[in-house]
């Protein structure tokens, strides 16, 4: 018999306790022993939870507990998670976390701890919600040389993406009902501004190349400013939009590493991802191309992953699992105007065929896109592979015109 304790019964921590009961006699099976829910720390009050009894909204009952052998933490936020894991790391439990903010900030100081003390701490609930991701790219795929990792990592914008392109709901209908879904994050900005994505990439890349890759160096756009004539011309053009994180790595050994609305062609593997639902492409030297997908939000796809983490780390109580990466450095992720891509334009202008000759004297032949009805004072085309330090430039030596949006093209 293994004790636990959980930290945090909302969303993700309650559908943990429910996949433990549910499950438990597969779950004792897979163990090797039975799992016993054995505190919950909550500073809430659950009378009617099959685990009432066993709440405490006293950290000390857990950490001072020696019995507990692996903690759970479903709090989210960095506070008071972080300390909290720590702490608990320092007393000698291991620790299953879905918190990517955690991960994503502090997560090469935690694994140097649980390396130090040979405990485990793993959170491949942090990415892709039930999709498994991390193990497979630590693990499945360990013999490649991993060139890039893009994914749709967002349940919510892809949710509310979806349905502005599929069945014209509004955004802030399709936001509202992602949240009474229970997708969206308690500040629905961190999915709407990119946030949630960019904790998500950081995480990926920092597995996937070895060196931790901090949220505060990753360019960062949301989809708040995606409207339904974006959704057209992309449509036109033979694509979809999608919030997509991306990193990849340069030949001087620096990532390009970005997360931003990117429209991508319909015969992308990608193209396809809707609702809430993830999908994760892996670039690797020997396997090519592999995409993850699944459910990337909610209750029971993550607390699937969460117990799956913590049946590992029944299986290995002593013993050190894996997942590990070095601190990152301020120089490790390239500056994102550096990063190359086509770009989608949509330019105001009174002449659009003199301004669309004089941009293709700047930047090379560029492809027209129009629907019908598309405004008379607006170009839109789709320029040839450039950075953003060439775009910014060329408009600004073309003071005639002003942009109303510029989005990437991804070649994924
Ligand atoms: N708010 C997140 C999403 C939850 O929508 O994907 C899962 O991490």
């Amino acid at each position: 018999m293994v004790k636990i304790a959980i930290m945090g019964y909302g969303v993700v921590g309650s559908g943990v306790v429910e996949v433990l009961l549910k499950n438990k006699k597969n779950i004792t099976h897979k163990a090797g022993e039975p799992i016993e829910i054995s505190r919950i720390l909550d500073i809430r009050e659950f009378p009617d939870s099959p685990v009432a009894g066993r709440f405490t909204d006293n950290f000390e009952d857990i950490v001072n507990d020696p019995d507990i052998k692996i903690v759970v933490e479903t709090i989210g936020g960095l506070n008071p998670a972080y300390d909290f894991v720590r702490r608990c790391l320092m007393s000698g439990k291991s620790v299953v976390s879905s918190n990517k903010e955690l991960v994503a900030a502090k997560g090469d100081k935690l694994l140097a701890l649980a390396r130090e003390r040979n405990l485990n701490f793993l959170f491949e609930a942090s990415v892709g919600g039930g999709i498994p991701i991390l193990r497979p790219l630590d693990q499945c795929l360990a013999a490649n040389e991993v060139f890039e990792i893009a994914g749709i990592l967002n349940g919510t914008t892809n949710f509310v993406l979806t349905k502005m392109i599929h069945d014209d709901i509004s955004f802030d209908d399709a936001l509202n009902l992602a949240q009474r879904l229970g997708y969206a994050e308690r500040d629905p900005l961190a999915d709407i501004g990119g946030l949630d994505a960019c904790r998500k990439i950081c995480i990926l890349a920092s597995l996937a190349f070895g060196k931790h890759v901090y949220p505060e160096q990753v360019h960062t756009e949301g989809i708040q400013n995606i409207t339904l004539e974006d959704v057209k011309y992309a449509d036109k053009w033979g694509g979809v939009i999608k919030l997509i994180g991306r990193a990849r790595k340069l030949k001087d050994g620096r990532l390009d590493c970005i997360v931003a609305p990117m429209i991508l062609p319909h015969t992308s593997r990608l193209a396809a991802v809707n609702d809430v639902f993830n999908g994760i492409l892996v670039r690797g030297d020997a396997i090519g191309d592999v995409v993850f997908y699944g459910q990337g939000a909610g209750k029971l796809p993550t607390a699937s992953a969460v117990v799956a983490d913590i049946i590992d780390e029944v299986k290995h109580l002593g013993a050190r699992k894996y997942l590990s990466w070095e601190p990152g450095g301020a120089d490790y992720v390239a500056d994102y105007h550096d990063s190359k891509s086509a770009m989608m334009l949509r330019l105001k202008c009174d002449n659009t065929e003199m301004f669309k000759s004089k941009l293709e004297d700047m930047l090379g032949v560029c492809e027209s896109v129009e629907f019908e009805n598309s405004p008379s004072d607006e170009l839109a085309l789709v320029t040839p592979v450039i950075t953003q330090t060439r775009l910014d430039e060329v408009i600004g030596a073309l003071p005639d015109a002003s942009m109303i949006s510029s989005i990437r093209i991804a070649d994924l």
